[in-house]
């Protein structure tokens, strides 16, 4: 739901940025702005800057930045929405509620009864665990290397031999048999009726992001079957939209999330300090986790067993995360089963450096497509080829495709130019036509040294007008003045097209109307990624320019720069009748710009 605008300007101005931000992070006053360390990188130095005039943040460091909204989206992992909620009730603003029915609001409440009853539960086997009657568990924990601080921080619990203790203890909190029932707690039997779904078994809450409880895995003692006994899907608990461990994952500023399988996996790699991972519940990976998983990191590290069951989990889950945008790779955890067993024999260091050294997934699956060609028969290695160049074809940026066949061809010693065509070959057959001709496939030496996946920079040039675009921006919101003196020369237009050019325009039209709020400037884009660029524009480094006289020099050396560029555009977009003569006064215009002398 979209609120006005007026309200979010509300929320925003009752919201002193210095004072939300200073809640979460110790600010110290220097000069002008507020510094402190940026809490969505790791560092020593404070780069993390937050101006109470601009009412923005901005990390000179990983250019994180935005209005007290992006903050608290950013730093809770909120959707804008949830941001503003937060914000809201921070100082007494209502949001409209929707206009819900009644059947609608009944369910809500249900939903609402069904979480309280699982937390009760949790509460009550995490109690259990440190009773008389919860040693079998205590012990079992223990054995697996589980400190107290563990076992409270994921609220680990037993549940016991009574065989329908929590039911009776639901119900004498006043839950009702249909919340117990619907929320996954109780089994039936003809003999005794309700009973307890999970006994004599070791606990694990499953958590939304919001650390409600919304499921259980109970694991048994000893050999029984199954192993782990899952809560069911109910109204609160959908296993395709929530991940175990994500609800303290989310906050990690790692840049990438590790998924693994299992409960215990996650919880010995967060106790080792590798808060970022977590495992689908009970179930394979789905594309409902890679879209989740998106939210806060690109890149993914596969921690799946070692063994073939894990292997074929782990193609599955590339392809998927591909298909979500995630670039994955692989951690390699020979000659351990998993994680958790991983990291109790060869311990922190050596996982942080497998971690570190994790495969890209598109070797690991050319080494197990391998496996099932024989490379020492020239029949076995030309159908081995054959299949890495459909693979190859995947790719379908060239640069990147072209940078994946010269380190194939290099890993598998195959002719770099005779796997290119085979791809080609591939390519055209997937596509059931005749060989397209790869029309001017550039040539660039350069690329091939680079890793795949890594972003290439932008043209030469166009960094540098952006970089005089945000320089003047940023200047026109430090004084006004400026505004006033290149106002004749310059327009919104002029600037580049996209989150520059809307930020200039609604910057100019606060100035027309003699205000300046960056910060609402920011809340009128939708995306993070585009509130970091809005900070980015008005938070350029200005040097210290003293005299009017060199003030005036910079102003015009700006303008002019921005203006020819623009005019360069206006040039090049001129076609059909007249378009040469509209280019020639184009042209003039640039000779006049020569001598533009720009006066405060
Ligand atoms: P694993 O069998 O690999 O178990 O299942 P594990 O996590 O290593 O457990 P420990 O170390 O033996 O205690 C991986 C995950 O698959 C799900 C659970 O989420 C488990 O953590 N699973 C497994 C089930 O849901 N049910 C089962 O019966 C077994
Ligand atoms: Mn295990």
């Amino acid at each position: 739901m979209r609120y006005s605008d007026d309200l979010v300007e509300r929320i925003r101005t009752s919201n002193d940025i210095v004072d939300v931000i200073g809640s979460y992070v110790r600010l110290t006053k220097k000069g002008a702005n507020y510094f402190g360390l940026c809490p969505f990188h790791s560092e020593k130095t404070g780069s993390f800057s937050v101006s109470r005039e601009k009412q923005m943040y901005y990390c000179f460091g990983c250019h994180a930045g935005g209005s007290v909204i992006t903050f608290i989206m950013e730093y809770e992992n909120f959707s804008y929405p949830e941001a503003l909620k937060l914000l809201g009730e921070r100082v007494g603003i209502e949001l409209p509620e929707g206009n819900e029915s009644e059947e609608e609001k009944r369910a809500a409440s249900l939903r609402a009864k069904i979480l309280e009853a699982n937390k009760a539960a949790a509460v009550y086997y995490y109690k259990k665990l440190y009773s008389e009657g919860g040693k079998t568990g205590l012990s079992y924990f223990r054995k697996r290397m589980l400190s107290d601080e563990t076992i409270k921080s994921f609220g680990l619990g037993f549940s016991g031999k009574g065989g329908s203790e929590v039911v009776r203890y639901l119900k004498s909190k006043g839950f009702d048999d249909r919340i117990i029932n619907e929320a996954g707690l109780s089994g039936f039997s003809e003999k005794y009726g309700m009973t307890d779904r999970f006994w004599n078994r070791v606990m694990f809450p499953i958590m939304d992001i919001n650390n409600h409880v919304i499921g259980f895995g109970g694991r048994v003692m000893g050999d029984g079957e199954p192993k782990y006994l899952n809560s069911p899907e109910t109204r609160v608990f959908d296993k395709s939209r929530n991940m175990y461990g994500l609800n303290v994952a989310r906050r990690s500023k790692k840049p990438y999330r590790i998924i693994c399988e299992g409960y215990m996996d996650v919880i010995s790699m967060h106790q080792a300090g590798f808060t970022e991972a977590v495992a689908s519940l009970g179930t394979a990976f789905t594309s409902g986790h890679a879209s989740l998983i998106s939210r806060y990191a690109k890149d993914v590290r596969l921690s799946y067993d070692s063994d073939g069951a894990g292997t074929k989990a782990a193609l599955r889950a590339i392809s998927i995360c591909r298909a979500a945008g995630l670039t994955p790779r692989i951690i390699d955890l020979k000659p351990y089963k998993d994680p958790d067993e991983f990291i109790k024999n060869l311990g922190t260091e050596e996982f942080a450096e497998r971690i570190e050294k994790a495969e890209n997934a598109f070797f690991f699956e050319l080494r197990m497509l391998e496996k099932e060609f024989d490379l020492n028969d020239p029949a076995g290695r030309t159908r081995f080829q054959e299949a890495m160049a459909a693979k190859l074809t995947a790719f379908e940026d060239e640069l990147e495709r072209n940078n994946y066949i010269a380190s194939a061809a290099a890993k598998y010693a195959v002719d770099e130019q005779a796997l290119k065509k085979a791809v080609a070959v591939e390519g055209a057959k997937q596509e059931g036509i005749r060989i397209r001709s790869f029309r001017g496939s550039p040539d660039i030496p350069g690329a091939l040294k680079a890793s795949a996946g890594e972003g290439r920079g932008d043209p030469p040039g166009e960094e540098g007008i952006l970089r005089a675009e945000r320089y003047l921006l940023t200047w026109i919101s430090d004084e006004p003045e400026v505004y006033q003196a290149v106002k004749p020369y310059l327009e919104a237009g002029d600037f580049t097209a996209g989150v520059t050019e809307k930020t200039a325009r609604l910057l100019f039209a606060q100035m027309e109307e003699g205000k300046c709020s960056p910060a609402a400037i920011v809340d009128s884009f939708e995306e993070e990624e585009e509130h970091r660029k809005v900070a980015e524009i008005f938070n350029t480094k200005l040097e210290a320019v003293e005299s009017t006289e060199e003030k005036n020099l910079a102003l015009t050396d700006l303008v002019v720069k921005i203006k020819e560029e623009s005019l360069k555009r206006k040039s090049a977009d001129q076609t059909g009748e007249g378009a040469l003569a509209r280019r020639i006064s184009i042209r003039n215009t640039m000779d006049e710009l020569k001598k533009l002398q720009i006066r405060l």
